[in-house]
């Protein structure tokens, strides 16, 4: 296999602030540039320049009515000079400034670009796009000075050289990261099937996958256990396009034998957690969406799809090709069709606002500072789960309960004279407000989306 490299390479200068061009190589996934710090760099300011055509002043005093007018040949004169923004210098960053230990993302125009120190401390600038599937390299982290994209983990060097594809090779016995076998066994028009198991499993524990068009995938597990008795586990993935860039996804389980603590577990706590799996890939594939749309190629162009844990995602794009051109939009592995409208971008709340209107969703309200934010894992989910919306109120309940009790207590407490009572009424103040900080927290924890920390420190 031909070691992929990261995409475009861009120049920096040595100086603070780092100044930034871009190479115009267009580099895809094979060619590498070499960075070369230009001998005399140069920093330009950009200036909004005054319109160039006389102004006709009526300056007599009581001439109200002088007209103030641009003469209108001057306006129609565009002059064209022959400059090119693409190769001027910007500034990008305070060297200072540039964190030792996580990539950079930072942008030029509409140039996405990551910057890092690699670990010789060397400064290096790439387009913000991993080759494997565009995920955003800044959102991943720096591990032994390589950059690793989080998506799937592929590591790279200093000089943009793919050193580490967990999906191909298994690196250390700690690791489980390790390859898997696909086998596509069926391919129509209304999809295809196949199976899929772990190398190390020897073949004992494949799962069937089905894709049946145009949104239902099950995948199914037979366990056979020591004693020879088989049991099964399912997963069923419902998937509604509900319009550019965005799907809602409904997912069932089944099992023919349930662990007890799996029925001893509230379901929002699987609930939250099965969100944090969703919130932990959403920015990638936004990424990956953004891209394509920009780019405007198929995924063939884009894409570096691995043989082993790829093939789903080709077999997918590929089956686009055949029936993309009926959608109202597609990316197939060899074929498009673009959107002709763009897509509805909803106005979300920010910061406090965000927090309150997650916990306190406002039907109608002012404005579209209440728009429901897909991006929030209340909207997402919890609006739509009863059990989940149920416990959040349970949690509300109890939170205020347990606090204004633990007020009454400290309140008794000061009015008390016995020292023994002032400590019990105390003591017991302060157990409840611990437990109506525990219900904020779960009520936290089921309304926040899962933010990962990038650094292994
Ligand atoms: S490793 Fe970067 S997108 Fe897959």
């Amino acid at each position: 296999m031909a070691v992929p490299f990261l995409s475009s390479s861009f120049q920096l200068t040595a100086t603070s602030p780092i100044l930034f061009s871009k190479v115009k190589t267009p580099i895809v996934h094979k060619h590498f540039k070499k960075r070369t710090a230009p001998t005399k760099p140069r920093f330009h300011l950009l200036r909004c320049s005054a319109a160039s055509g006389t102004a006709v002043v009526d300056q007599t005093e009581g001439g109200g009515g002088g007209e103030v007018f641009i003469n209108p040949e001057e306006e129609k004169r565009v002059e064209v000079a022959d400059y090119d923004w693409t190769e001027e210098w910007y500034p990008l960053h305070l060297t200072r400034n540039v964190p030792e230990d996580a990539p950079l993302g930072l942008t030029v125009f509409d140039s996405q670009i990551v910057l890092y120190k690699d670990g010789d401390g060397t400064l290096c600038c790439y387009e913000d796009r991993c080759p494997h599937r565009l995920a955003k390299l800044s959102e991943g982290q720096l591990i032994d000075g390589r950059l690793e994209c989080l998506y799937h983990g592929w590591q790279f060097e200093g000089d943009g050289k793919c050193v580490k594809i967990p999906q191909v090779f298994v690196h250390s016995l700690t690791e489980d990261a390790q390859p898997l076998v696909f086998e596509v066994t069926e391919r129509t028009n209304r999809g295809f099937a196949g199976t899929w198991s772990r190398e190390k499993d020897g073949g004992n524990r494949t799962n069937l996958l089905r894709f049946d068009a145009p949104c239902v995938l099950p995948n199914n597990l037979e366990l056979e256990g020591k004693d020879g008795v088989k049991n099964y586990f399912s997963g069923v993935f419902l998937c509604r396009p509900t319009g550019q860039g965005k799907s809602m996804l409904i997912v069932r389980f089944g099992v023919t034998k349930m662990s007890p603590l799996v029925s001893v577990l509230p379901q929002w706590f699987w609930h939250q957690n099965g969100c944090k799996v969703f919130e932990q890939d959403m920015g990638f594939l936004s990424s990956q969406n953004e891209i394509l749309m920009k780019e405007k190629v198929p995924t063939k162009d884009l894409y570096l799809n691995l043989k082993s844990s790829d093939t789903w995602v080709a077999e997918y794009r590929k089956w686009m090709d055949k029936v993309g051109h009926g959608m109202p939009y597609h990316f197939g592995h060899r074929t498009i069709s673009l959107p002709k409208v763009p897509p509805v971008v909803e106005h979300a709340p920010a910061g406090i606002i965000a927090a309150l209107s997650a916990s306190y969703p406002a039907k109608g309200g002012i404005g579209t500072m209440h728009a429901p934010n897909l991006a929030n894992r209340y909207f997402r989910h919890i609006i739509h789960c009863r059990s989940c919306s149920k416990a959040i109120k349970s949690f509300e309940l109890w939170k205020n309960i347990l606090s204004a009790t633990a007020v009454v207590l400290t309140t008794l407490a000061i009015l008390v004279v016995s020292r023994q009572w002032k400590a019990v009424l105390l003591g017991s103040a302060a157990l409840l407000s611990a437990a109506a900080y525990g219900c904020l927290r779960a009520i936290e924890l089921n309304t926040n989306n899962f933010i990962r920390t990038h650094r292994r420190l």
